[in-house]
């Protein structure tokens, strides 16, 4: 199960006896799909080494607010912008009290100040210290303010007490991280959506294709169940694990494709987020081709339209909200407004793949959403899986605008 595909977070560890239950519980996240960094605090070391985190998560362990080496990599407020979720286990009553405080003397408490993402807490401390009236002011304080407190949980404790206060297993921890992504915006309704390249081709061992990852198109799939959709991907060949709770469908080329999203019909909303081949060739040879052994000619291919699957679905009676995607590499909006007429489309969604930090094959875009009325909205560069999250919202309220 993937419930956490390209999902990335960022695992806090303060300094409690329970911190050795994080190393369990970064591999946990890790299983479910996420992509993990775990920053530690001066504490959380004397307990459990960076190098245990290091290994586990794949990454290299944050330490320190004013180390100027970590600084020159991954720096406070970049490691603030990339997270998806900041997940602080233990938690321990120090850390919450800091956090009330809005403390930045570390490099934990600093990251929360500077994070937009949300930040869940699993608190671990002494029954008694739970039970402090402080403890449960700041507490009720965090979770006024919008933290996420998961657990504690009752038990037999490490100094021999018995009571709450004990940190939520690993398990359950990294279930309640994959829950906090979930909401209801899409509940009752059938997402279509295209991903991936597709294949066209020349013979049995040679095609035509582009440099598609499904990365966006597997994000969309997951950020629209997470919204309670029900999700149905067709997706061309790629080397991805399909999100949890979505139905994939696999395809090689464009008329594949088009047969499988007609199969699908009816749906509420289609997104074509695949990078589909506008051409194919003629004759696709039984055998594989030669090259003539005596002749230094070129060899020359017809190529023949193919379907187009977004206008296709688009207008048919049953029409879906239709969301289609443009990836241009010059004169993008005034392209991608033309698509969006010439395709009937509801949206469009503009992206610059002459930049390659965005757009095929990279980890994070940066889109324009365009509508009927032309007009434009803007989502910053950051990872695909926010982006996916950010446009399933924004289509979640579109439609009910329709
Ligand atoms: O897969 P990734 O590596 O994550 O990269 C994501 C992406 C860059 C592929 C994706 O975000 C994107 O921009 N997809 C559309 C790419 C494209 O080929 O656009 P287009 O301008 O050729 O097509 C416009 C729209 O029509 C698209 O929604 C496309 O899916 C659809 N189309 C195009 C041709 C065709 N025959 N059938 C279609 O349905």
């Amino acid at each position: 199960m993937q419930r956490l595909f390209q999902k990335r977070i960022i695992v806090g560890i303060g300094g409690g006896i329970a911190a050795y239950k994080s190393a369990e519980l970064v591999r946990r996240l890790r299983d479910l799909g996420a992509e993990v960094h775990v920053v530690m605090t001066r504490g959380a070391r004397e307990f459990i080494t960076p190098l245990t985190l290091q290994a586990l998560s794949g990454n290299p362990v944050h330490t320190d607010l004013l180390d100027p080496q970590a600084e020159a990599g991954m720096g406070h407020i970049e490691l603030a912008r990339w997270a998806d979720l900041v997940l602080i286990a233990p938690c321990t009553a120090d850390l919450m009290s800091r956090l009330v405080q809005g403390s930045a003397n570390d490099l934990l408490t600093t990251l929360v100040l500077a994070t937009d993402a949300p930040i869940a807490l699993a608190p671990a401390m002494n029954q008694a210290m739970w039970a402090d009236s402080a403890t449960q002011t700041n507490a009720e304080i965090l979770n006024q303010r919008g933290f996420k407190l998961l657990g504690p949980s009752s038990g037999i404790q490490a100094c021999g007490d018995i009571g709450l206060g004990r940190m939520l297993e690993p398990e359950l921890l990294a279930q309640n991280a994959a829950d906090l992504f979930a909401h209801k915006a899409l509940t009752g309704k059938h997402i279509l959506i295209t991903a991936g390249p597709t294949r066209e081709d020349i013979d049995p061992v040679r095609y035509i294709t582009n440099h598609s990852s499904g990365k966006m198109g597997f994000s969309l799939a997951e950020a629209a169940a997470e919204a309670g959709a029900r999700v149905t991907l067709v997706s061309g060949p790629v080397h991805l694990v399909t999100p949890d709770r979505v139905e994939r469908i696999d395809v090689n080329s464009a008329r594949d494709m088009l047969a499988a999203c007609e199969a699908a019909m009816p749906c509420d909303v289609l997104i074509a987020a695949a990078a589909v081949a506008d051409y194919r060739p003629e004759t696709s040879a039984e055998k594989k081709l030669k090259k003539d052994p005596n002749s230094a000619d070129g060899m020359t291919l017809k190529l023949i339209r193919n379907p187009d699957i977004l206008a296709t679905l688009a207008q048919r009676a049953d029409r879906p909200f239709s969301v289609g995607f443009a990836a241009e590499t010059h004169n993008l909006l005034e392209y991608a407004a033309c698509k969006l007429r010439d395709k009937n489309l509801d949206l469009i969604v503009a992206n610059d793949v002459a930049n390659t930090s965005i757009g095929f094959n990279s980890d994070e875009n940066a889109i324009t959403v365009i509508d009927r009325e032309q007009q434009q909205t803007s989502f910053p560069q950051t990872s695909k899986s926010k982006i996916a999250r950010q446009l399933i919202d924004f289509i979640a309220t579109h439609i009910h605008k329709v």
